[in-house]
Protein backbone atom coordinates (compact mmCIF):
# COMPACT_ATOMS: atom_id res chain seq x y z
CA UNK A 1 0.00 0.00 0.00
CA UNK A 2 1.20 3.79 -0.45
CA UNK A 3 2.43 5.62 1.74
CA UNK A 4 -0.92 7.68 3.00
CA UNK A 5 -2.87 4.70 3.54
CA UNK A 6 -0.67 2.95 5.27
CA UNK A 7 -0.81 6.13 7.55
CA UNK A 8 -3.97 5.51 8.17
CA UNK A 9 -4.40 2.06 8.63
CA UNK A 10 -1.14 0.10 9.56
CA UNK A 11 -1.74 -1.35 12.89
CA UNK A 12 -5.55 -0.06 13.27
CA UNK A 13 -7.71 -2.39 12.40
CA UNK A 14 -11.10 -2.11 13.89
CA UNK A 15 -11.85 -2.78 17.57
CA UNK A 16 -12.61 -6.66 17.50
CA UNK A 17 -15.18 -5.98 20.46
CA UNK A 18 -16.69 -3.18 19.29
CA UNK A 19 -15.83 -1.98 16.10
CA UNK A 20 -14.36 1.33 16.85
CA UNK A 21 -12.74 2.82 13.89
CA UNK A 22 -10.07 4.70 15.55
CA UNK A 23 -8.04 2.40 18.38
CA UNK A 24 -9.05 3.42 21.80
CA UNK A 25 -6.96 4.80 24.46
CA UNK A 26 -6.29 1.57 26.55
CA UNK A 27 -5.75 4.06 29.65
CA UNK A 28 -4.28 1.08 32.26
CA UNK A 29 -1.08 -0.05 33.72
CA UNK A 30 -2.32 -3.87 33.91
CA UNK A 31 -4.23 -6.75 32.46
CA UNK A 32 -6.02 -9.40 33.73
CA UNK A 33 -4.65 -12.75 33.32
CA UNK A 34 -6.43 -15.98 32.93
CA UNK A 35 -4.75 -17.77 35.32
CA UNK A 36 -1.08 -17.16 36.04
CA UNK A 37 0.77 -16.49 32.86
CA UNK A 38 -2.51 -16.42 31.00
CA UNK A 39 -2.08 -13.56 28.81
CA UNK A 40 -5.04 -12.05 26.57
CA UNK A 41 -3.01 -11.10 23.40
CA UNK A 42 0.44 -10.72 24.84
CA UNK A 43 -0.31 -8.12 27.13
CA UNK A 44 0.92 -8.04 31.08
CA UNK A 45 1.82 -4.60 32.32
CA UNK A 46 1.78 -1.49 30.06
CA UNK A 47 5.84 -0.46 30.24
CA UNK A 48 6.55 -3.30 28.60
CA UNK A 49 3.37 -3.57 26.33
CA UNK A 50 0.14 -1.42 25.71
CA UNK A 51 -2.49 -1.77 22.70
CA UNK A 52 -2.51 1.92 21.71
CA UNK A 53 1.29 1.60 21.83
CA UNK A 54 1.64 -1.27 19.99
CA UNK A 55 -1.06 0.34 16.96
CA UNK A 56 1.64 3.32 17.01
CA UNK A 57 4.42 0.96 16.69
CA UNK A 58 3.16 -1.23 13.97
CA UNK A 59 2.45 2.19 12.11
CA UNK A 60 5.50 3.57 12.55
CA UNK A 61 7.25 0.83 11.49
CA UNK A 62 4.53 0.61 8.09
CA UNK A 63 5.35 3.97 7.04
CA UNK A 64 9.62 4.05 8.00
CA UNK A 65 9.36 1.13 5.62
CA UNK A 66 11.30 -0.90 8.76
CA UNK A 67 10.86 -4.45 10.42
CA UNK A 68 9.81 -2.80 14.05
CA UNK A 69 8.97 0.53 15.42
CA UNK A 70 9.03 1.48 19.27
CA UNK A 71 7.22 4.73 20.35
CA UNK A 72 9.29 6.82 23.68
CA UNK A 73 8.55 9.34 26.04
CA UNK A 74 10.48 11.89 24.10
CA UNK A 75 12.70 12.04 20.58
CA UNK A 76 15.74 11.97 23.35
CA UNK A 77 14.42 9.09 25.72
CA UNK A 78 14.49 7.39 21.93
CA UNK A 79 17.86 8.19 21.26
CA UNK A 80 19.44 7.64 24.77
CA UNK A 81 17.49 3.87 24.97
CA UNK A 82 19.21 3.36 21.37
CA UNK A 83 23.04 4.44 22.60
CA UNK A 84 22.75 2.01 25.62
CA UNK A 85 21.18 -0.47 23.83
CA UNK A 86 24.09 -0.46 21.02
CA UNK A 87 27.25 1.14 22.73
CA UNK A 88 29.25 -0.01 25.74
CA UNK A 89 31.93 1.74 27.94
CA UNK A 90 35.05 2.45 25.57
CA UNK A 91 32.82 2.57 22.09
CA UNK A 92 33.02 5.84 20.09
CA UNK A 93 30.38 7.65 17.85
CA UNK A 94 30.63 10.19 14.93
CA UNK A 95 27.69 12.82 15.40
CA UNK A 96 26.66 15.62 13.39
CA UNK A 97 28.53 18.83 12.17
CA UNK A 98 25.11 20.30 13.11
CA UNK A 99 22.21 19.26 14.90
CA UNK A 100 19.51 19.42 17.23
CA UNK A 101 21.28 21.59 20.39
CA UNK A 102 19.90 18.56 22.76
CA UNK A 103 21.12 15.46 20.87
CA UNK A 104 24.62 17.09 21.13
CA UNK A 105 24.11 17.73 24.51
CA UNK A 106 23.30 14.08 25.36
CA UNK A 107 26.43 12.89 23.46
CA UNK A 108 28.88 15.77 25.17
CA UNK A 109 27.29 15.53 28.92
CA UNK A 110 25.38 12.28 29.24
CA UNK A 111 27.04 9.64 27.35
CA UNK A 112 30.12 10.94 27.48
CA UNK A 113 30.36 10.46 31.05
CA UNK A 114 29.20 6.81 30.95
CA UNK A 115 32.67 6.08 28.61
CA UNK A 116 30.98 6.45 24.75
CA UNK A 117 33.50 8.96 22.86
CA UNK A 118 32.39 11.35 20.04
CA UNK A 119 33.34 13.29 17.42
CA UNK A 120 31.61 15.48 15.38
CA UNK A 121 31.83 15.64 11.82
CA UNK A 122 29.29 17.47 9.03
CA UNK A 123 27.50 14.92 7.36
CA UNK A 124 26.57 16.71 3.90
CA UNK A 125 31.08 15.87 3.77
CA UNK A 126 31.06 11.73 3.44
CA UNK A 127 35.27 12.16 3.77
CA UNK A 128 34.99 13.81 6.89
CA UNK A 129 32.94 11.22 8.23
CA UNK A 130 35.17 8.64 6.82
CA UNK A 131 38.22 10.75 8.66
CA UNK A 132 36.76 10.93 12.45
CA UNK A 133 35.91 7.15 12.26
CA UNK A 134 37.75 5.15 14.90
CA UNK A 135 38.63 1.65 13.41
CA UNK A 136 37.20 -1.02 16.11
CA UNK A 137 35.67 1.69 18.12
CA UNK A 138 33.26 3.45 16.00
CA UNK A 139 29.94 1.54 16.78
CA UNK A 140 27.75 4.64 15.46
CA UNK A 141 27.61 7.20 12.93
CA UNK A 142 24.76 9.84 13.47
CA UNK A 143 23.71 12.06 11.35
CA UNK A 144 20.37 14.59 10.70
CA UNK A 145 19.17 15.40 7.65
CA UNK A 146 18.21 18.07 6.90
CA UNK A 147 19.79 19.04 9.91
CA UNK A 148 18.48 21.34 12.73
CA UNK A 149 19.41 24.38 11.97
CA UNK A 150 21.23 24.80 9.26
CA UNK A 151 19.62 22.98 7.14
CA UNK A 152 22.73 20.85 5.70
CA UNK A 153 21.51 17.83 3.61
CA UNK A 154 23.78 14.19 4.28
CA UNK A 155 23.34 11.89 1.32
CA UNK A 156 22.53 8.85 3.09
CA UNK A 157 23.35 6.20 0.81
CA UNK A 158 27.04 7.17 0.64
CA UNK A 159 27.02 7.42 4.50
CA UNK A 160 25.37 4.25 4.95
CA UNK A 161 28.54 2.68 3.03
CA UNK A 162 31.30 4.94 5.23
CA UNK A 163 29.15 3.84 8.04
CA UNK A 164 28.77 -0.44 7.09
CA UNK A 165 32.57 -0.39 5.72
CA UNK A 166 33.81 0.40 9.32
CA UNK A 167 31.81 -2.10 10.97
CA UNK A 168 29.15 0.54 12.28
CA UNK A 169 25.50 1.30 12.06
CA UNK A 170 24.38 4.44 10.48
CA UNK A 171 21.84 6.24 12.90
CA UNK A 172 19.43 8.80 10.62
CA UNK A 173 16.99 11.34 12.65
CA UNK A 174 14.57 11.83 10.37
CA UNK A 175 12.82 14.51 12.40
CA UNK A 176 12.67 17.38 10.32
CA UNK A 177 12.04 15.80 6.50
CA UNK A 178 9.53 13.16 7.94
CA UNK A 179 8.97 9.40 6.49
CA UNK A 180 6.81 10.62 3.82
CA UNK A 181 9.35 12.91 2.30
CA UNK A 182 12.47 10.49 3.09
CA UNK A 183 12.57 6.65 3.86
CA UNK A 184 16.12 6.35 5.49
CA UNK A 185 16.01 2.63 5.72
CA UNK A 186 15.21 2.23 2.09
CA UNK A 187 18.89 4.23 1.39
CA UNK A 188 20.73 1.81 3.95
CA UNK A 189 20.24 3.18 7.20
CA UNK A 190 20.16 0.74 9.76
CA UNK A 191 17.65 2.79 12.51
CA UNK A 192 15.81 6.26 11.96
CA UNK A 193 15.06 8.06 15.17
CA UNK A 194 12.14 10.86 15.35
CA UNK A 195 11.03 12.91 17.67
CA UNK A 196 7.22 12.35 17.10
CA UNK A 197 6.65 16.22 19.14
CA UNK A 198 7.52 17.86 15.76
CA UNK A 199 5.57 16.87 12.31
CA UNK A 200 4.52 13.18 13.02
CA UNK A 201 2.58 14.44 16.07
CA UNK A 202 1.80 17.54 14.08
CA UNK A 203 -0.10 19.87 16.84
CA UNK A 204 1.92 20.92 19.44
CA UNK A 205 -0.31 18.84 21.79
CA UNK A 206 2.60 15.95 22.66
CA UNK A 207 6.09 15.07 23.40
CA UNK A 208 6.82 11.33 22.00
CA UNK A 209 10.01 9.82 20.14
CA UNK A 210 10.33 6.85 17.93
CA UNK A 211 12.92 4.41 16.97
CA UNK A 212 12.27 2.63 13.74
CA UNK A 213 14.54 -0.21 13.31
CA UNK A 214 15.40 -2.10 9.61
CA UNK A 215 17.06 -5.70 11.50
CA UNK A 216 14.71 -7.70 13.49
CA UNK A 217 18.07 -8.83 15.81
CA UNK A 218 19.05 -5.47 16.60
CA UNK A 219 15.33 -4.27 17.16
CA UNK A 220 14.91 -7.65 19.59
CA UNK A 221 18.03 -5.84 21.38
CA UNK A 222 16.46 -2.00 21.41
CA UNK A 223 13.01 -3.61 22.45
CA UNK A 224 14.51 -5.24 25.53
CA UNK A 225 16.58 -2.15 26.65
CA UNK A 226 12.70 -0.01 25.85
CA UNK A 227 11.00 -2.16 28.38
CA UNK A 228 14.48 -2.44 30.99
CA UNK A 229 15.04 1.45 30.98
CA UNK A 230 11.60 1.97 30.78
CA UNK A 231 10.91 5.26 28.62
CA UNK A 232 8.05 4.48 26.93
CA UNK A 233 5.08 6.48 25.26
CA UNK A 234 2.04 6.39 27.54
CA UNK A 235 -1.52 5.20 25.43
CA UNK A 236 -2.67 9.29 25.33
CA UNK A 237 0.19 9.96 24.05
CA UNK A 238 0.74 7.46 21.72
CA UNK A 239 -3.13 8.08 20.33
CA UNK A 240 -2.12 11.76 19.72
CA UNK A 241 0.50 10.74 17.52
CA UNK A 242 -0.93 8.27 15.81
CA UNK A 243 -3.57 10.29 14.91
CA UNK A 244 -1.47 13.08 13.65
CA UNK A 245 0.22 10.77 11.73
CA UNK A 246 -3.13 9.99 9.20
CA UNK A 247 -2.90 13.54 8.35
CA UNK A 248 1.34 13.69 7.55
CA UNK A 249 1.18 13.61 4.02
CA UNK A 250 -1.21 16.41 3.40
CA UNK A 251 0.28 18.32 6.36
CA UNK A 252 3.57 17.91 4.83
CA UNK A 253 2.47 18.96 1.07
CA UNK A 254 1.18 22.62 2.67
CA UNK A 255 4.36 22.72 4.88
CA UNK A 256 6.49 22.34 1.74
CA UNK A 257 5.07 24.60 -0.21
CA UNK A 258 4.49 27.58 2.55
CA UNK A 259 8.24 26.58 3.33
CA UNK A 260 9.43 27.34 -0.19
CA UNK A 261 7.22 30.73 -0.68
CA UNK A 262 8.52 32.18 2.47
CA UNK A 263 12.31 31.31 1.15
CA UNK A 264 11.50 32.73 -1.98
CA UNK A 265 10.88 35.58 -0.68
CA UNK A 266 13.65 35.58 2.45
CA UNK A 267 16.42 35.54 -0.46
CA UNK A 268 15.71 38.98 -2.31
CA UNK A 269 14.87 40.67 0.75
CA UNK A 270 17.34 43.60 1.77
CA UNK A 271 17.49 43.00 4.94
CA UNK A 272 18.50 39.06 4.95
CA UNK A 273 22.02 37.99 4.30
CA UNK A 274 21.74 34.49 3.61
CA UNK A 275 19.01 31.81 3.68
CA UNK A 276 19.38 28.30 4.08
CA UNK A 277 16.34 25.94 2.77
CA UNK A 278 17.28 22.83 0.71
CA UNK A 279 14.80 23.19 -2.23
CA UNK A 280 16.90 26.31 -3.04
CA UNK A 281 18.57 25.91 -6.15
CA UNK A 282 22.21 27.30 -5.06
CA UNK A 283 21.73 25.47 -1.01
CA UNK A 284 25.25 23.04 -1.78
CA UNK A 285 22.59 19.91 -0.84
CA UNK A 286 20.09 20.67 -2.83
CA UNK A 287 21.08 17.82 -5.69
CA UNK A 288 21.01 15.14 -3.41
CA UNK A 289 17.94 16.59 -1.46
CA UNK A 290 16.19 16.53 -4.68
CA UNK A 291 17.23 12.59 -5.08
CA UNK A 292 16.14 11.22 -1.26
CA UNK A 293 13.45 13.76 -0.64
CA UNK A 294 10.35 13.87 -2.23
CA UNK A 295 10.11 17.84 -1.49
CA UNK A 296 12.69 19.90 0.94
CA UNK A 297 10.55 20.24 4.12
CA UNK A 298 8.53 22.76 6.28
CA UNK A 299 11.98 24.57 7.67
CA UNK A 300 13.85 27.63 6.96
CA UNK A 301 16.91 29.32 8.70
CA UNK A 302 18.29 32.89 7.76
CA UNK A 303 20.87 35.27 8.99
CA UNK A 304 20.02 38.62 9.38
CA UNK A 305 21.54 42.12 8.33
CA UNK A 306 22.57 43.72 11.83
CA UNK A 307 23.55 40.86 14.10
CA UNK A 308 22.65 39.32 16.77
CA UNK A 309 20.75 42.07 18.43
CA UNK A 310 18.69 42.26 15.21
CA UNK A 311 17.91 38.55 15.29
CA UNK A 312 16.69 38.61 18.60
CA UNK A 313 14.59 42.09 18.16
CA UNK A 314 12.81 40.14 14.59
CA UNK A 315 11.56 36.98 16.98
CA UNK A 316 9.66 39.51 18.71
CA UNK A 317 7.91 41.10 16.07
CA UNK A 318 5.69 38.74 13.88
CA UNK A 319 2.21 38.65 15.06
CA UNK A 320 1.63 35.19 13.05
CA UNK A 321 4.78 33.44 13.43
CA UNK A 322 4.39 32.91 17.29
CA UNK A 323 7.72 33.10 19.23
CA UNK A 324 8.63 29.26 20.93
CA UNK A 325 10.75 26.38 20.54
CA UNK A 326 9.81 23.27 18.99
CA UNK A 327 9.06 22.82 15.03
CA UNK A 328 6.50 20.78 13.22
CA UNK A 329 3.31 21.83 14.08
CA UNK A 330 0.04 23.17 12.33
CA UNK A 331 1.11 26.56 13.69
CA UNK A 332 4.02 29.09 12.42
CA UNK A 333 7.06 29.42 15.01
CA UNK A 334 9.79 31.65 14.55
CA UNK A 335 13.09 31.01 17.11
CA UNK A 336 15.94 32.89 18.15
CA UNK A 337 18.30 29.30 17.84
CA UNK A 338 21.75 30.55 19.82
CA UNK A 339 19.73 31.40 22.44
CA UNK A 340 16.93 29.24 22.41
CA UNK A 341 16.83 25.60 20.97
CA UNK A 342 20.98 25.87 21.11
CA UNK A 343 21.80 27.38 23.86
CA UNK A 344 23.30 23.87 24.89
CA UNK A 345 25.91 24.09 21.83
CA UNK A 346 27.17 27.70 22.70
CA UNK A 347 31.49 27.49 22.85
CA UNK A 348 31.52 23.82 21.04
CA UNK A 349 32.21 22.84 17.35
CA UNK A 350 28.09 23.23 17.03
CA UNK A 351 27.87 26.54 17.75
CA UNK A 352 24.95 28.54 15.88
CA UNK A 353 25.87 32.35 14.36
CA UNK A 354 24.03 34.53 16.59
CA UNK A 355 22.61 36.71 13.32
CA UNK A 356 20.59 33.23 12.66
CA UNK A 357 16.84 33.06 13.02
CA UNK A 358 14.92 29.37 12.52
CA UNK A 359 11.35 29.13 11.24
CA UNK A 360 8.59 26.45 11.46
CA UNK A 361 6.57 27.53 8.19
CA UNK A 362 3.07 25.74 9.18
CA UNK A 363 0.18 25.55 7.21
CA UNK A 364 -2.02 29.19 7.34
CA UNK A 365 -2.61 30.90 4.26
CA UNK A 366 0.80 31.48 2.88
CA UNK A 367 -0.22 35.03 2.06
CA UNK A 368 -0.52 36.10 5.66
CA UNK A 369 2.77 34.08 6.70
CA UNK A 370 4.91 36.43 3.90
CA UNK A 371 2.67 39.82 4.90
CA UNK A 372 4.02 38.86 8.42
CA UNK A 373 7.47 38.44 7.75
CA UNK A 374 7.59 41.45 5.28
CA UNK A 375 5.96 43.83 8.25
CA UNK A 376 8.65 42.29 10.47
CA UNK A 377 11.76 42.51 8.61
CA UNK A 378 10.69 46.03 7.62
C1 LIG B 1 16.04 16.97 15.06
C2 LIG B 1 15.62 16.66 16.47
N1 LIG B 1 15.89 15.46 17.00
C3 LIG B 1 15.53 15.16 18.26
C4 LIG B 1 14.89 16.07 19.07
C5 LIG B 1 14.55 15.70 20.49
O1 LIG B 1 13.21 15.40 20.61
P1 LIG B 1 12.33 15.65 21.93
O2 LIG B 1 12.30 17.12 22.18
O3 LIG B 1 11.01 15.05 21.57
O4 LIG B 1 13.01 14.92 23.05
C6 LIG B 1 14.57 17.33 18.55
C7 LIG B 1 13.87 18.32 19.40
O5 LIG B 1 13.76 19.47 19.05
C8 LIG B 1 14.95 17.64 17.22
O6 LIG B 1 14.69 18.84 16.67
Amino acid sequence: MHFETLAIHAGQEPDPLTGAVVPPIYQTSTYKQDGVGGLRGGYEYSRSANPTRTALEECLAAIEGGRRGLAFASGLAAEDTLLRAICRPGDHAVIPGDAYGGSYRLFAKVQDAWGLAHTPAKGHDADAVRAAIRPGETKVVWVETPTNPLLAIADIAALAEVAHDAGALLVVDNTFASPYLQQPLALGADVVVHSTTKYMGGHSDVIGGALVLADDELAETVAYHQNAMGAVAGPFDSWLVLRGIKTLGVRMDRHCANASRVAELLTSHPKVTEVFYPGLPEHPGHEIAAKQMKAFGGMVSFRVAGGEEEAVALCDRTEVFILGESLGGVESLIEHPGRMTHASVAGSPLEVPGDLVRLSVGIEAVEDLVEDLTRALA
